[in-house]
C-alpha cells in the first residue's frame, strides 16, 4: 500500500501550493536531476515545477516530457519561433494557478533547500521573497571570473538607484511571491532581457513587503551560461524605459543608444585613419562610414531582434540605412545652423544639441517604417 502522504488524498494528486517555474535553454543534463533534488528538499511540501523552454536543439523538452510521465508534478511548456528568460518566467507564471510561484534557474546553480524558508516567509506575509547572495550567509561562488563579478555588482549598483526597494540582490534570478502580485503588475512588466525580478520590482507598488533569504550561488557544472552583449544591452533599455515610465518607447532608447555607440565608433576610426596618414576630410569619412555600418549591425541585432533582416534584405537595408543617415545628417547640420543663427544665441552646444535630436529622431522614424518594418 502507498505510504500516506501530503501531497495525495484518495489517489488524487492535491494542489500544488507553489509551482516552480524554470526557464530552460540547451539544460538537456540538467533538468533530470533537478526534480530528484526539489523532490528531495521540498519532502512533504505540495509543489509542481513547470520547465518553460525555447524548443532547445539539445532536446531538453524531450527529456522533461519523460520525467514528466511518471510524475504529475512535473510539467513542460515548449515555446516554438520565441526566445527569451524574462518572456518565458511571465509564460510559466500564466500557466500556473497554484497561490505561490517560485522562479528558479535550470542549471542547478541555485539552491534548491531554500525553497521551504521562502515558502515560510510567503506564509508569514511576504509578497516577495529573495534569494540574495549579497546577504550574511550568501555567496557569490559561482560567478565564474573576475569580470562577471565586476559587471555583476556593477549591474546591481545601477539597478538599486532606480529601485523603490532595497534589495541586496536585485539581479537575483531565483525568488518566490504571491501569484496574485504578479497578476496585479503584469501589465507594467517589459517582459525583455534576464532580469525579471528588477522588472516586478520595479513595477511592485512602494508598500509590498520584501524579505531576503540568503544563498549560494553555486558553478554550474553541465552546459553553459547565456548571458551575453544583447542581454546586457537588453538591461541598459529595461532600466532606461522604466526612468522614463515607459514615456520614450524602449526601441527608440535602444536606437538612441546604438547611436552613441556610433559617435565613439565614428571618433576611434577617425583618429585611427589620421594616424595613418590620413587628411582630415578623408578620416572624416571613413570614420562615418565604418559607424553607419556598425549602427546597421546593432540595430539589427538589438533595436530591431524581432524584426532582424537577414540575406538579401540585410544588403538592401543596409544601402537604404547609408541614404537615411546622410540625410540625417545634412538635417542635423541644417537645423544646427539655424538653431545657432536663429534662437540660439550663438551657442554652439544648444545647436548641435538640437541638430542631434532632430537627427536621431529623424533616422529613427525612417528606418521603423521603411527598414524594419
Ligand atoms: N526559456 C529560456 N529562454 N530559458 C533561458 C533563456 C531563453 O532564452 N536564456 C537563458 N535561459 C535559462 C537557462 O537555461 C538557465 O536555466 C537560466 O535561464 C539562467 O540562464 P544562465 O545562462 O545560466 O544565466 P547565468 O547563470 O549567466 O545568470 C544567472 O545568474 C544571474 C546573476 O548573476 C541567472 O540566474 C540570472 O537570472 C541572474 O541574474
Ligand atoms: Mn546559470
Amino acid at each position: 500500500m502507498a505510504k500516506a502522504s501530503p501531497t495525495v488524498s484518495a489517489g488524487m494528486l492535491l494542489p500544488a501550493r507553489i509551482s516552480i517555474i524554470v526557464p530552460c535553454y540547451n539544460e538537456a543534463e540538467n533538468v533530470v536531476p533537478l526534480v530528484a533534488a526539489l523532490d528531495a528538499a521540498l519532502e512533504g511540501e505540495r509543489w509542481e515545477v513547470i520547465f518553460v523552454d525555447d524548443n532547445s536543439p539539445d532536446g531538453t523538452a524531450e527529456r522533461v516530457s519523460k520525467v514528466a510521465n511518471n510524475d504529475p508534478r512535473v510539467r513542460v511548456i515548449k515555446r516554438v519561433g520565441r526566445r527569451g528568460l524574462s518572456s518565458a518566467v511571465i509564460e510559466g507564471f500564466l500557466s500556473s494557478s497554484a497561490p505561490y510561484v517560485a522562479v528558479m534557474d535550470g542549471d542547478l546553480q541555485h539552491d534548491e533547500t531554500v525553497l521551504p524558508k521562502m515558502l515560510a516567509d510567503l506564509d508569514a506575509g511576504s509578497d516577495i521573497v529573495v534569494a540574495s547572495r549579497h546577504v550574511e550567509g550568501g555567496d557569490n561562488a559561482g560567478l565564474a571570473g573576475y569580470w562577471r563579478h565586476l559587471l555583476s555588482d556593477t549591474g546591481i549598483r545601477a539597478a538599486q538607484s532606480v529601485l523603490p526597494h532595497r534589495l541586496t540582490d536585485p539581479m537575483s534570478g531565483f525568488f518566490a511571491m504571491r501569484r496574485e502580485l504578479f497578476q496585479a503588475v503584469l501589465p507594467k512588466l517589459s517582459g525583455t532581457g534576464f532580469k525579471i525580478l528588477l522588472d516586478l520590482a520595479m513595477s511592485a507598488p512602494k508598500s509590498v513587503k520584501i524579505t531576503e533569504v540568503p544563498f549560494v550561488f553555486r558553478p554550474r557544472l553541465a552546459g553553459e551560461s547565456k548571458l551575453d552583449v544583447v542581454v546586457l544591452l537588453q538591461f541598459a533599455m529595461m532600466i532606461l524605459d522604466k526612468v522614463t515610465h515607459g514615456w520614450l518607447p524602449s526601441r527608440f532608447l535602444a536606437f538612441a543608444l546604438v547611436g552613441l555607440v556610433g559617435v565613439v565608433v565614428n571618433v576611434a576610426v577617425m583618429q585611427i585613419a589620421r594616424l595613418g596618414g590620413m587628411d582630415f576630410s578623408q578620416s572624416q569619412l571613413v570614420g562615418t562610414a565604418v559607424a553607419i555600418l556598425t549602427n546597421f549591425l546593432l540595430n539589427n541585432r538589438l533595436t530591431y531582434h524581432d524584426r532582424r533582416l537577414k540575406g538579401a534584405k540585410m544588403w538592401v537595408g543596409l544601402i537604404i540605412f547609408f541614404a537615411v543617415c546622410s540625410l540625417g545628417a545634412a538635417a542635423n547640420i541644417g537645423v544646427a545652423r539655424m538653431v545657432l543663427h536663429d534662437v540660439g544665441h550663438g551657442h554652439w552646444d544648444r545647436a548641435s544639441a538640437a541638430g542631434a535630436v532632430v537627427g536621431v529622431v529623424w533616422n529613427y522614424a525612417v528606418s521603423s517604417t521603411l527598414i524594419w518594418r
